[in-house]
């Protein structure tokens, strides 16, 4: 691994590269990341970066993010078509013709979509959320009527904190997410009574129901490191536990085995290198739903987490 290190850093300096990546990426590639982040952060910080090119090591829509708040550069992403396989499921679940038709039976309503869509979806929408600020972004509407597309898990979770407005929600989930179960959360809170629950705002009612604290990757990140305590069980994809125990060795972290997004490890330390070399593939959007998508995006900056 110490040559892959070494020719990532070296190919960095040389085609003036970022490398931006998920908290669910492989070790091998958190490991040569220059940031590491949520979807907010991650969006935040493709608008901001000097460099000209960017190697975006996550899932589709991600990239597809970074470019749009970001058309002046060149983003890469290791696995973009014609291959097509780190996309998120999720996003795959609403399209636009099926949010048009959800518009027109509900025209006063205001569109909201999770990042985790296409970005032609995105292009029919009014703002953006992600999970870290899908509340505050649902609150900060004075419409009373809201579609929330496409999870359907963080729609209900929004519910329990805006009650002055109507939800409608999208049948959408994330397929990793939905392993985690009340069954074994509670299995494992038997196992690790001093245990701190912390969960995904993806997982089901029934597993939030059962956590201390509930935030996006960034989020249980930071509440780790700030907890006094020493014992966390971790509801999420599990990738987040490679970084939280790396940054907390002093910590024991428990979690469901299960819980893997086979799309956010499509993206191999092959594959970042050729990245690296090539500069591509190159995530390439319409202009106009660049365009078009941009508006819902910076909005979401604009409001923050
Ligand atoms: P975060 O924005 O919390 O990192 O989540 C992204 C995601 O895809 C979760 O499954
Ligand atoms: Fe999509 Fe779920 Fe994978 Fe996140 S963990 S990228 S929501 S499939």
């Amino acid at each position: 691994m110490e040559d892959f290190e070494d020719r990532v850093t070296g190919l960095k300096e040389q085609n003036d590269v970022v490398l931006l990546a998920h908290n669910y990426q492989r070790p091998e590639v958190q490991d040569v990341a220059d940031f590491l982040g949520d979807s907010f952060d991650l969006a935040k910080r493709a608008s901001k970066v000097s460099q000209q090119n960017i190697v975006f090591c996550g899932v589709d829509f991600m990239a597809e993010s970074a470019k749009i708040l970001s058309p002046g550069k060149r983003v890469v992403h290791p696995i973009s078509p014609p291959n097509l396989v780190a996309k998120c499921p999720m996003a795959g679940m609403v399209d636009v013709e099926g949010l048009e038709s959800l518009k027109r039976e509900h025209p006063d309503a205001v569109v909201v979509s999770y990042v985790n869509t296409t970005a032609d979806v995105k292009a029919i929408s009014d703002v953006c959320c992600t999970s870290a600020n899908a509340v505050k972004i649902v609150s900060s509407l004075p419409e009373e009527k809201v579609i929330f597309v496409p999870d359907t898990n963080l729609g209900l979770y929004v519910k329990r904190f805006v009650t002055d407005k109507e939800l409608i929600l999208w049948p959408g989930y994330c397929r990793t997410h939905v392993w985690i179960t009340a069954e074994e959360i509670e299995k494992l809170k038997a196992q690790h009574p001093d245990a701190e629950v912390i969960v995904h705002p993806e997982c089901t009612p029934d597993v939030i129901d059962l956590a201390d604290t509930v935030g996006s990757t960034q989020g249980m990140v930071n509440r780790v490191k700030e907890s006094d305590g020493r014992e966390f069980i971790i509801g999420t994809e599990k990738g987040l536990v490679y970084r939280l125990k790396k940054e907390n060795p002093d910590k024991e972290f428990y979690y469901a085995e299960r819980a893997v997004c086979p799309n956010m490890k499509e993206i191999t330390p092959k594959n970042v290198l050729r990245s690296m070399e090539t500069l591509g593939p190159e995530v390439v959007l319409d202009e106009d739903i660049i365009e078009r998508a941009r508006m819902p995006l910076e909005k979401m900056v604009a409001i923050g987490r």
